[in-house]
């Protein structure tokens, strides 16, 4: 029998948010953030918000634990120290172990290197699911920081220029490109490597930016992005041909001279002032040399991060549905 489930009750892809939902993330993430982290409704009912994470997290599964605390909620976890196992630990099914957490729990933080599976835990469960990460698909809320972070760190996103540093497997950009829609940058750079092939849906998305006045347009050298405002930047997978332009030297050579790196001594001597957000954790795409400049701001990222997820939180304990598109799988 399908589910009757309420259009709108999960988040699993950016797609979901309309700009309304945008709007009102965006606006109770503020109001939270200058409530130094408490909520300006708190809860009246203490609600259980369950994790069930197939990959490895630190933020984004202790930072829905940290929000719903500070919300007043509760905590389960379906950690299994066998990964291999959460769900058939007890000799459940998948779809079990999904229905039992779903009975016990008023809301699932789940995520899972399947890009589907989000999809049918939505489809078993009556209570409102978070896509915490499917494979290299979306991570939606990941994309509500990075732009709340742009938001509360230099005023309206359409003022602003953005690089993106990633590969095809960065599943925040995806989700990023989706919720620019609504508040397009006057400019969108994409540093990628010139091997890398964007997927129809991704290139799609900055078409759709470009219709709607955004500047968008790629290079291959992360010096060129330093005059952007923000550098949203993640590990980026070398193809031969760019690996084959940096052998020959020694490690140290080797990270300076890849293309994909960002260090101090590039941001210094560009003079820029561009703000450096990194969903973390990075993988030597972000040199520790940069931590100590004022450009770099992930880990502010991270305290904001706990804000929107309390604004999530809030909205989806509260009964309140995504208006924005209702994709139902990964096409
Ligand atoms: N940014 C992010 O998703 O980090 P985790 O993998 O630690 O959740």
């Amino acid at each position: 029998m399908p589910p009757n489930h309420p259009v709108g009750k999960d988040l699993l892809s950016a797609a979901n948010i309309s700009l309304s939902d945008l709007n009102d993330v965006m606006r109770r993430s503020s109001i939270i953030k200058d409530l130094d982290g408490e909520s300006s409704s708190p809860a009246n009912a203490r609600k259980i918000v369950a994790s069930i994470f197939y990959q490895r997290s630190t933020r984004t599964k202790l930072g829905f634990e940290t929000a719903a605390l500070r919300l007043g909620h509760r905590t389960i976890d379906a950690y299994d120290p066998d990964r291999n196992r959460v769900g058939s630990a007890n000799g459940d099914s998948f779809q079990d172990h999904i229905r039992t957490i779903a009975q016990l729990s008023d809301l699932i933080v789940f995520r899972h290197s399947d890009e589907e599976k989000c999809y049918e835990v939505a489809r078993l469960s009556p209570v409102p699911v978070i896509n915490g990460g499917n494979g290299s698909d979306e991570h939606p809320t990941q994309a509500l920081i990075d732009l709340f972070c742009m938001l509360s760190m230099n005023g309206p996103v359409e003022s602003q220029s953005l690089a993106i540093s990633c590969d095809s497997r960065a599943r925040y950009a995806y989700s990023l490109l989706l919720l620019l829609k609504h508040m397009p940058p006057k400019r969108l750079t994409f540093c990628v490597d010139p091997e890398m092939q964007f997927s129809p849906k991704t290139q799609l998305a900055l078409d759709t930016l470009s219709g709607l006045g955004t500047h968008v347009s790629l290079v291959h050298d992360i010096e060129a992005c330093l005059d952007h405002d923000v550098l949203n930047i993640q590990t980026q997978d070398l193809t031969s041909k760019v690996k084959s332009t940096l052998d020959g030297g020694d490690l140290a050579s080797y990270e300076e001279k890849n293309p994909f790196v960002i260090t101090a001594e590039k941001i210094q001597r560009a003079n820029s002032n561009i703000i450096i957000l990194n969903p973390l954790p990075r993988q030597g795409e972000l040199d520790p040399s940069c931590d100590d400049l004022p450009n770099a701001r992930y880990f502010e990222q991270v305290k904001l991060s706990v804000y929107v997820r309390m604004a999530v939180l809030e909205r989806m304990l509260a009964g309140i549905l995504w208006t924005g598109g209702n994709s139902q799988s990964v096409t």
